[in-house]
């Protein structure tokens, strides 16, 4: 698997790729930490994409002052091990200055979108994420590029941001994964102890309670947000950031719930916070 630290080294890549006769580029950005979510997203790139290239990069800009950017967990040799038996052909691990040189003053911001749910409680957190994703895009000019729905705001975000800038790559969305018990894998879940473990149940519970409530009929944000609400209540160790009912697209909340809303929640367990959600349907 090739290594490629530059943005000329990505982009030369991605050229040679794509000269060959039904080639293409599918990339995967990451922040590293690889687990079983990441690697469902490269095994849909390699299972499209004749060529794919993971970014490893913790993005300074997506970070508030008083996150984890310092202590985000890095584990960059597991991670390309992961990352090739998963199906990726290069791993792009730029240095923070390869991607914001001195003097850089360009971001991209999406209005209306990057201030609704992560966006509220993380100031200024999708401004960098789209900035990044939009100077891994013109770097590396895939043919597709593959997100999670775990990060479902942010696919809003990122869906608006391509739109607008008429970027040429496909956005591909992928399904939450996973642990058997029902949580969802993220890179922060090895910050979390066993009895946080435990804890943070409860948000897949939230979720899975509202998928229920909503296959059975009940549609009104006024009931469904209320019954996540209580699940939460059982465990007062857990602080709820927001429970939230809207539209897909625009983010803005809905009264009645329809197929394709999405649900969606953040939670502090301890010092951590986690997400998850449910596309109703
Ligand atoms: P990161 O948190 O590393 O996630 C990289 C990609 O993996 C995202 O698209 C995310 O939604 C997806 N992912 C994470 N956990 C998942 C799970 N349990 N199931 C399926 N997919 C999962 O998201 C970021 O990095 C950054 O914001 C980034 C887009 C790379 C920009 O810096």
């Amino acid at each position: 698997m090739r290594v490629l630290r530059t943005v000329f080294e990505l982009r030369q890549w991605s050229r040679e790729a794509r000269r060959q006769p039904g080639c293409s580029v599918g990339l995967v950005p990451t922040m590293g930490a690889l687990h079983a979510g990441h690697a469902s997203l490269l095994r849909a790139a390699a299972a499209s994409c004749s060529h794919v290239v993971v970014s490893i990069f913790v993005n300074p800009t997506q970070f508030g002052p008083n996150e984890d950017y310092a202590r985000y967990p890095r584990s960059f040799e597991a991670d390309c091990q992961l990352a090739e038996a998963a199906g990726a052909s290069a791993v792009f691990a730029p240095s923070v200055e390869e991607l914001y040189p001195a003097g850089a003053a360009t971001f991209v911001e999406v209005d209306g979108l990057s201030d609704r749910l992560d966006g509220q409680s993380r100031p200024g957190h999708f401004r960098g994420v789209t900035t990044v994703v939009a100077k891994l895009l013109i770097a590396a000019e895939p043919d597709c590029a593959f997100f999670g729905q775990k990060d479902a705001a942010q696919v809003a975000v990122l869906r608006r941001m391509v739109s607008d800038l008429h970027l040429a790559a496909e956005l591909v969305v992928c399904p939450i994964v996973r642990e058997a018990d029902g949580l969802a894998l993220s890179s922060r879940n090895r910050y979390l102890s066993a009895a946080e473990r435990t804890r943070a149940l409860v948000l897949s519970r939230a979720v899975g309670r509202v998928e229920a409530l909503f296959a059975g009929g009940e549609h009104r944000a006024a009931a469904l947000i209320p019954a996540a609400a209580e699940i939460f209540a059982a465990v007062p160790e857990i602080r709820i950031d927001y429970l939230a009912l809207v539209d897909w697209g625009t983010l803005q909340p809905v009264v009645c719930a329809a197929p394709g809303d999405l649900f969606a929640v953040a939670a502090w367990i301890g010092t951590t916070r986690l997400i998850d959600n449910t596309i109703l349907s």
